[in-house]
């Protein structure tokens, strides 16, 4: 119980000490607006043509993050999840892929195996993992750490927090190395931004509205979680983090595909967790009227006045940020949802039933 802190589970804990682990994750990597890499001075990246990413479970969600960090500056770039990379033919892998494994632990059998076939297959070979020392980390050719400190709990916080930055951190470098990229116009207003997010993270935890979310909620049929673009990848992290310690069923869709199967299970019965960041908020919110019609609640997570605030059921705020880190304050708040969601079930929050830290085998 030492190790907790004070907190009843590594989790919570894990959740609040999530400024400090990204505090460490930046810590010297932005310096007078440009990103400083360790390994990776510019021009590291020029040649790369094509980015594969393999990841599992948390992991595969911050590489989704990545791989739209990539796409937004016109980088080819598609994460993989690593079970179906293996023995797949993803597409033309030569010396000019880049091949990004992240895995928190380093250790996951799955991304091991995705990782030995892009290398034996020709491509670069970078690890984006938290243990140095790891597996990953060793049969990389090089690795880049999230320093985001010991993970306890088995469902993953500040490691998704740590590794959606760090990749987000990577692709500016290779936005900046890859001649056909456009680095985005905002870079210096999107490091100031990011430069804030552990204050912003630290801003969001003080409020207890994600408690009383998640004892509204309770006892529901199922839990969805919807959003576009990068918060595509946070809905989609919110729901395993749900499913995971409570034992409820939920799922996080692309907002836009609401409409094209999930609908169906909209009732009364399943609330709609619906993630804004004031990129293409026009379209999300018509689909989260769409829930609404059907009667579903729903929630929306969102900086103060937005204008879903006028048809939303429940309210999360999020602190004001860049679009580009808007979905990493939300995920935290869904994080602290889950938690008290898990916690009002009595679920054993740090263990789960039938799930390990770390896989090691495929
Ligand atoms: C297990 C854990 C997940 C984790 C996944 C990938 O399934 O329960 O929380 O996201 O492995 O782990 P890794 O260490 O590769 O990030």
């Amino acid at each position: 119980d030492a190790g907790k802190g004070g907190y009843e589970h590594y989790m919570l804990k894990e959740i609040y000490t999530q400024p400090n682990a990204l505090s460490n994750t930046i810590e010297g990597r932005i310096q007078d607006n440009e990103i400083c890499l360790e390994d990776f001075p510019k021009g590291t990246f020029s040649g790369i043509d094509d980015v594969h990413f393999v990841a599992c479970g948390t992991s595969y969600h911050a590489a989704l993050y990545g791989q739209q960090m990539l796409n937004r500056a016109g980088i080819r770039a598609q994460a993989f999840r690593a079970s179906e990379y293996v023995g797949s033919n993803p597409g033309p892998v030569s010396d000019k892929t880049l091949a990004i494994a992240v895995t928190q632990s380093g250790e996951t059998a799955d991304t091991l195996g995705a990782l030995r076939q892009a290398k034996s297959q020709g491509a670069r070979v970078v690890t984006v993992t938290n243990v140095v020392g790891s597996t990953a980390a060793r049969e990389a050719d090089d690795s880049l750490f999230i320093r985001a400190g010991p993970e306890i709990g088995v469902a993953a916080t500040k490691t998704f927090s740590s590794q959606a930055v760090t990749l987000s951190l990577l692709a500016l470098r290779l936005a900046e190395d890859i001649e056909t990229a456009t680095p985005p116009e905002d870079k210096a207003e999107l490091l100031r931004s990011l430069e804030v997010l552990p204050e912003n993270v630290e801003k969001l935890l003080t409020s207890t509205e994600a408690k009383r979310i998640a004892s509204r909620y309770a006892g529901s049929k199922s839990y969805f979680f919807i959003g576009r673009g990068l918060n595509n990848a946070v809905a989609k992290e919110g729901a395993l983090k749900f499913k995971e310690i409570t034992y409820e069923h939920a799922e996080g869709f692309a907002s836009g595909e609401l409409k094209h199967g999930p609908l169906a299970l909209v009732t009364p019965d399943t609330p709609i967790f619906v993630l804004f960041n004031g990129e293409n908020d026009t379209k999300t919110l018509q689909n989260a009227k769409e829930a609404q019609a059907r009667g579903a609640p729903v929630i929306a997570v969102a900086s103060e006045k937005h204008s879903s605030a006028d048809i939303a059921d429940s309210f999360l705020e999020i602190p004001d940020t860049h679009p580009v880190w808007s979905g990493l304050l939300a995920n935290v708040k869904l994080q602290l949802v889950s938690y008290h969601a898990a916690r009002n079930l009595g679920r054993p929050i740090d263990k789960p039933r039938n799930l390990a830290k770390s896989v090691t085998v495929e």
